[in-house]
């Protein structure tokens, strides 16, 4: 993680950002990687936060952060699947730069929606790629995350757990090859690019199930229509309250209804 791209990317807890949130976020609610970066609230509102790695752990991986900054985690937990969190629990579900962390958005976004009680808003940001390191890969396609979906919803089969592999190594090579480039080029006055040979052989060592690179890339466009898919067709009882570009970023708000 860079402060070069990161300051562009994040105007530091950014006025839209708290502004949403001054609108939307009431009640007791998650917020999934908040890092360094927790989003800050009205007064009244309580939020526990959830990482899959501790504090002391962040520190450790990201020395280039304000350790000052880097919150303490209360569910230290899988935050896409946020099995401990029962359904229908939470008045709200916070994730900024976290969606585009998961080889599967659709699955997460259900998973999310799923721990809302009615009435419960779900408040997400993404980079936009040619805004970050990601600047130069292609941009996911609505039809490439509709399959994702539906590849993992028939993970059991091996012809579509082999498609699956194939799909997450060419995203680990798009990711070594163009944003770790970007990245490392920029930290690093002497940074060479690995060969060819060496990427490969890295990407079949990858643990896939545990590696953290931004899987796909957003635009506005691209990101709306995520968004218009999910309330169409996977889960009815969201609806969009409102997304916008905010610097290198866009934030989505979206409010769950119903029950399902
Ligand atoms: C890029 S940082 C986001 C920091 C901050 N929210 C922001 O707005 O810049 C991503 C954070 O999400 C966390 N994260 C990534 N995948 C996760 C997962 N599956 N479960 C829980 N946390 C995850 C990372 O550990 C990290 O803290």
């Amino acid at each position: 993680m860079l402060k070069k791209y990161f300051k562009k990317l994040i105007p530091k807890q950014s006025d839209q950002r708290e502004r949403l949130a001054r609108r939307y976020v009431k009640g007791c609610g998650l917020e999934i990687g908040a890092l360094h970066c927790p989003l800050i609230l009205p007064a009244g509102v309580s939020v526990k936060y959830v990482d899959w790695v501790s504090r002391e752990e962040s520190i450790k991986k990201f020395p280039e952060l304000d350790t000052s900054e880097i919150v303490t985690v209360d569910y230290l937990d899988d935050g896409f699947l946020l099995f401990e969190i029962p359904q229908a629990s939470q008045d709200f579900l916070i994730a900024n730069h976290v969606l585009e962390h998961t080889p599967n958005p659709i699955q997460v976004l259900k998973n999310w929606t799923r721990v809302l009680k009615p009435g419960g808003i779900l408040f997400i940001s993404v980079p936009i790629a040619e805004e970050c390191f990601d600047k130069g890969r292609s941009q996911t396609t609505i039809e490439h995350l509709i399959d994702d979906f539906e590849l993992y919803n028939k993970s059991v089969l091996p012809q579509a757990q082999t498609r699956i592999e194939q799909k997450n190594k060419e995203h680990l090579r798009e990711w070594i090859n163009i944003s770790e480039r970007n990245i490392f080029s920029d930290r690093y006055a002497d940074y060479k690019h690995p060969s060819f040979e060496e990427i490969e052989k890295r990407i079949e060592a990858a643990d896939m199930k545990n590696i953290e690179i931004h899987f796909h890339t957003f635009s506005l466009l691209s990101y709306k229509s995520l968004l218009s898919f999910f309330t169409a067709s996977i889960d009815k009882t969201v609806q969009k309250e409102k997304v916008i570009q905010n610097g290198g970023e866009i934030i989505s708000v979206m409010r769950k209804f119903s029950k399902n």
